[in-house]
């Protein structure tokens, strides 16, 4: 399939233009997001089935495992495809009991991003996005000491671009005063709908609005007005959220999670359909 076949055709991050449909590796690792899949061969079937499918963004962490979602896609993809972009964050750290502590201060940060072109074997990290806050949510903090510290990796040549992730709009101006993002990763789907007036803002400034969850994550997305919109086009509640969220603004970038080859595959069909003025009508008052 070439990338233009895949739904919401591609937008352009920094100098490195990727489909709009990407795929989120969160899921590739074991429980909780904690050691190796249960499931090794079939996560590996999973990686290599969304580059044969032309998606051209993948996103990832090294806290993801920690180590064993970007090691999956190093055995799977490495030596990558010259079109594929690998983002990736830091700013979290893992416990042993899963959480997911804030690593923020300026040596975690190095080591993460050290982290993350070991276990991807890369010597430069194509995106790297600056992951704040906590499992809450945002939290109301100064990024400046922490995003300078990425801004001076990347000057050394280790970074490409830099996103933040998890980030009020307060965040995003800070970074953006300090240095050029070319993306902002936050909580977003038909029914948490907080950042609507961020994704209009950013759209103007050409910068991508990367929803996590777009599927409601751990939590499927369920709404009756969802169902229903379903129902009558024939296709699955989750076709219609990712199509949704395609149509909702051009800067919106897909990374749909799953461990699942052919759910892979059932999203890209689905996430095609197109939804008239009266079903986006219906979808948008779920989450106002
Ligand atoms: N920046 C951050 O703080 C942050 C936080 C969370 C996530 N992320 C990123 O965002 C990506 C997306 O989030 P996510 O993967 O957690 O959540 P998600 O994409 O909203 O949902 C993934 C869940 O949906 C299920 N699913 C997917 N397609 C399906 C289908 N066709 N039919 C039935 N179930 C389906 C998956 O199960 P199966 O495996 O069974 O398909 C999985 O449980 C992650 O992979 C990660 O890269 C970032």
């Amino acid at each position: 399939m070439s990338t233009s076949a895949l739904p919401g055709g591609t937008w352009t991050l920094g100098d490195l233009t990727v489909t709009r449909f990407g795929y989120g590796a969160m899921q590739l690792a074991g429980p909780y997001v904690m050691g190796p899949p249960a499931d090794r061969e079939g996560a590996l079937a999973v990686l290599r089935a969304a580059v044969d499918s032309g998606i051209t963004h993948i996103d990832t962490a090294h806290a993801y495992g920690p180590g064993f979602t970007n090691e999956l896609i190093r055995e799977a993809l490495h030596p990558y495809p010259e079109s594929l972009l690998i983002a990736t964050k830091v700013g979290a750290t893992r416990d042993a009991q899963g959480g997911w502590p804030p690593a923020r201060r300026p040596i975690d940060l190095r080591h993460q991003v050290y982290d993350n072109l070991k276990s991807l074997k890369l010597d430069v990290l194509d995106l790297v996005n600056l992951r704040l806050g906590n499992a809450e949510g945002p939290q109301r903090e100064s990024v400046a000491e922490a995003f300078e510290t990425l801004v001076e990796l990347q000057q050394q040549g280790l970074i490409r671009h830099l996103g933040v992730s998890n980030a009020t709009e307060e965040q995003v101006a800070e970074a953006r005063s300090i240095a050029p993002i070319v993306c902002v990763q936050n909580m977003y789907n038909l029914a948490h709908r907080h950042d609507d007036k961020l994704v209009d803002r950013l759209a103007e400034d050409g910068i991508a609005y990367v929803p996590f969850f777009p599927l409601g994550g751990f939590t499927p997305l369920q709404s009756s007005a969802l169902s229903a919109v379903a129902a009558r086009r024939g296709a699955t509640p989750m076709s219609v959220a990712l199509a949704w969220l395609l149509q909702r603004s051009p800067n919106i970038l897909l990374i749909p999670g799953t461990s699942s080859a052919a759910h892979l595959r059932e999203n890209i069909a689905g996430a095609g359909l197109t939804l008239t003025p009266e079903d986006m009508a219906e979808l948008d008052a779920i989450g106002r």
